[in-house]
């Protein structure tokens, strides 16, 4: 029987507390300024590595278990992103002492997919970091991080996590000291909103963010203040995700009338988000209580 090893970890959800579109690039993706945070909710990843005595093909088998439902091939980034790991590792002067036969990667599927909260990129990016040093020889920082924005935009942010400032197409990650943790109502809808169709329809859309937005949501994180972070909240693609999906529209309408207030929206959604006052979040979750979909309570 071949030898083998395995690691897990944990593959955390995230929500982008501001995001502004700052404008289309010729790559056809879209430069950002974003703030992500991740959450203390997510997938678990975990992979059993079986090793051979000579190099060869490398079989690579993905599990996926839990509520939510993913493809077990090459349709998964997590998959697509164990692929690219070997191949970068292929491609650079590390000569390994074990050679990898068969990666067995199991999904535990909580973070439902097209919810603007990244649970696949966090999935890659769990994979790239179970596999770099744990179980296969370490790429460099830079090479880790080029295979991880090849999978993504938003997957080299999940190689860090935490709190941190995304520029360029978000995947120029910077970490964001001196945060203050807050509490978050998470409301998922029972539908989901395709990243590039929103973006897509920013055509017929475009706003920047309100002139020294992103400081005040600094300011807001600092401080930890509730009201203060809802206030500072903007996200730039929550008008053309209502465009691209109607009904996402309806559902927040429906929200904002339980909730009292306008929830904010993650990514390019659909999942929605309130930050209650202290002491609140129990009578917001029971404001919320008989809409379609699920509310989590967290804490960042
Ligand atoms: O990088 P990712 O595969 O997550 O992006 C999905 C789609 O979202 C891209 O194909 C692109 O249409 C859009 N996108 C964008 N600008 C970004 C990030 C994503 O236009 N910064």
């Amino acid at each position: 029987m071949a030898a083998g090893r395995a690691a897990a970890c944990q593959a955390p959800a995230k929500l982008n507390l501001y995001l502004d579109v700052l404008g289309k690039r010729d790559d056809g993706y879209h430069d950002l300024e974003t703030l992500f945070v991740t959450l203390p909710w997510g997938d678990d990843v975990r992979i059993e590595a079986t090793y051979a005595p000579e190099p060869g093909d490398v079989e690579i088998v993905l599990h996926a278990t839990g509520a939510v439902t993913v493809p077990e091939d090459e349709r998964n980034l997590a998959w697509r992103a164990a692929r690219a790991y070997l191949d970068a590792l292929a491609a650079s002067t590390k000569s390994p002492k074990e050679h990898p036969q068969r990666l067995d990667i199991h999904l535990e599927k909580r973070v439902p997919a097209c919810a603007g909260l990244g649970g696949g990129s966090s999935d890659a990016a769990a994979v790239l970091r179970l596999l770099s040093g744990d179980l296969l020889p370490a790429l460099t920082k830079k090479a880790l991080k080029d295979v991880a924005r090849s999978l993504g935009a938003d997957v080299p942010f999940f190689l860090v996590g935490g709190a941190a400032q995304g520029r360029d197409r978000g995947d120029r990650v910077t970490v964001v000291k001196d945060v203050a943790s807050f509490e978050v109502v998470l409301i998922l809808p029972p539908f989901g909103c395709e990243t590039s169709r929103v973006f897509g329809h920013l055509e017929d859309w475009f706003h920047h963010g309100p002139s020294g937005g992103m400081r005040a949501m600094r300011a807001a994180w600092r401080s930890g203040d509730p009201k203060a972070l809802r206030e500072a909240h903007y996200n730039g693609l929550a008008v053309p995700a209502v465009k691209a999906y109607p009904e996402l529209g309806r559902f927040m309408a429906q929200v904002e009338q339980h909730l009292g207030r306008e929830p904010a929206l993650s990514g390019s959604g659909s999942a929605l988000f309130d930050i209650p006052d202290v002491d609140e979040a129990q009578a917001v979750l029971a404001r919320l209580e008989g809409l379609p979909g699920q509310r989590l309570l967290l804490r960042t």
